[in-house]
């Protein structure tokens, strides 16, 4: 059986398009499976145009039918944001050696029984909030941003299986591919994505009960190829309800963010979260405080709408630390933008800079 490594090497001649450089020099062929005889890998390309997507996978195919491999399965899509990015990008050293570690996961099968095991090397960061509307998913999704902006391969789960809000805050409008039963995520802001709201057909309510809501859970780690990761973000339901519950004692390892807003209550009832969490043995991160405080534009005034405090309070009784404080705005975009979001910050905002400096931190803390 030939290696993770002996497959790159072997398709070394392709090369990417528009750029004429080996794809596997670019490090644009992905996801790179092998068992027995059967193939599976993924090949980026900057535009994804359908004769170079025939072409490469004919000549992928060619090459690795003269080593006998004949059962080979190819996905080519078009290059990320941060694909693009990490083309100007040298490699540094440390993840040549996080690559390695994961190859070695790969050349076992990485799978998402796998994914689920704590020897994976996955950091899960489950997003939880006392009650609803707080900002939990506005919290998850840039903090994925922000963390696939620092370089680092991020998954996230939309676990709000009723209320998933996910792909639309993020402005995705693609759904999954689904190939030979495996599921592929789909990519925003260099953030692999996957949703209920991806397979619930124009906002019809989901009527579904608890079980199978656990298992549709379960799937989303089991049947989606969800490639190398470094983080695999949550975005839980509000509260302390069962899926909740079921999320941890689905990931025992997953540590957690509590949101809340400042208001005394809301922090009150975030503490129930963050004391679920600490039950079940879960490692809080800390606390983010959103919608903290409106910022006037002009004067550069604070002013505490919501109240103050809340969100620190919060973080000393569950003896833990507050990330951040994230004031009110919406991000500064339009429709028109081909990376148009209604809630993710972009980077060079006041608030993007502040989910950066939250996932520096985080980064730290693990
Ligand atoms: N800092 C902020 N400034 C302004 N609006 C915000 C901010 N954070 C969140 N919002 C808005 O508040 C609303 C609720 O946010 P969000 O959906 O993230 O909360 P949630 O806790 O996930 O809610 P739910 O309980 O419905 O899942 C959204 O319309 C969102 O755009
Ligand atoms: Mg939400």
């Amino acid at each position: 059986m030939l290696s993770k490594e002996q497959i790159l090497e072997l398709l070394q001649p392709l090369q990417e398009p528009q750029l004429g450089v080996s794809l596997t020099e670019l490090e644009w062929i992905r996801d790179v499976m092998v068992k027995e005889n059967h193939v599976a890998l993924t090949m980026v390309t900057l535009e994804n145009r359908p004769e170079d997507t025939t072409a490469l996978s004919d000549a992928a195919r060619n090459l690795l039918s003269q080593h006998g491999l004949k059962d080979v399965h190819i996905r080519v899509r078009a290059a990320s944001e941060h694909d693009r990015e990490s083309l100007n990008m040298g490699q540094p050293d440390e993840e040549q050696d996080r690559d390695e570690v994961l190859v070695k996961g790969h050349a076992a099968g990485l799978d998402g029984h796998e994914l689920l095991s704590p020897e994976s090397g996955v950091r899960f960061i489950a997003v939880a909030s006392g009650k609803g509307g707080v900002g939990k998913s506005t919290v998850t999704v840039n903090l994925a941003a922000a963390l696939a902006r620092q370089g680092k391969k991020v998954g996230l789960i939309d676990a709000d299986i009723y209320g998933f809000s996910v792909p639309d805050m993020m402005g995705i409008e693609e759904y999954p591919v689904v190939e030979d039963g495996v599921i592929q995520p789909v990519e925003r802001f260099g953030v692999k994505v996957m949703s209920m709201g991806f397979f619930i057909r124009e906002n019809n309510p989901v009527i579904w009960r608890g079980p199978m809501l656990g298992r549709m859970l379960r799937q989303f780690f089991t049947d989606v190829q969800w490639g190398e990761l470094d983080y695999m973000l949550l975005d839980l339901p509000p509260g302390t309800g069962d899926v909740a519950l079921d999320v941890h004692q689905m990931l025992p390892q997953s540590k957690e963010i509590i949101v809340t807003t400042p208001h005394a209550t809301a922090a009150f009832v975030a503490a129930r979260a963050g004391a679920m969490a600490i039950q079940t043995d879960h490692e809080l991160l800390g606390v983010v405080e959103n919608m903290a405080y409106y910022e006037c534009g002009s004067c550069g005034e604070k002013d505490y709408v919501f109240g103050r405090g809340g969100g620190g309070r919060l973080a000393e009784s569950l003896h833990t630390s507050l990330l951040a404080q994230i004031p009110l705005g919406t991000p500064d975009n339009h429709p028109s933008e081909p990376d148009f979001s209604p809630s993710v910050y972009k980077a060079d905002s006041r608030i993007g800079a502040i989910y950066d400096e939250v996932a520096r931190s985080i980064e730290s803390k693990f």
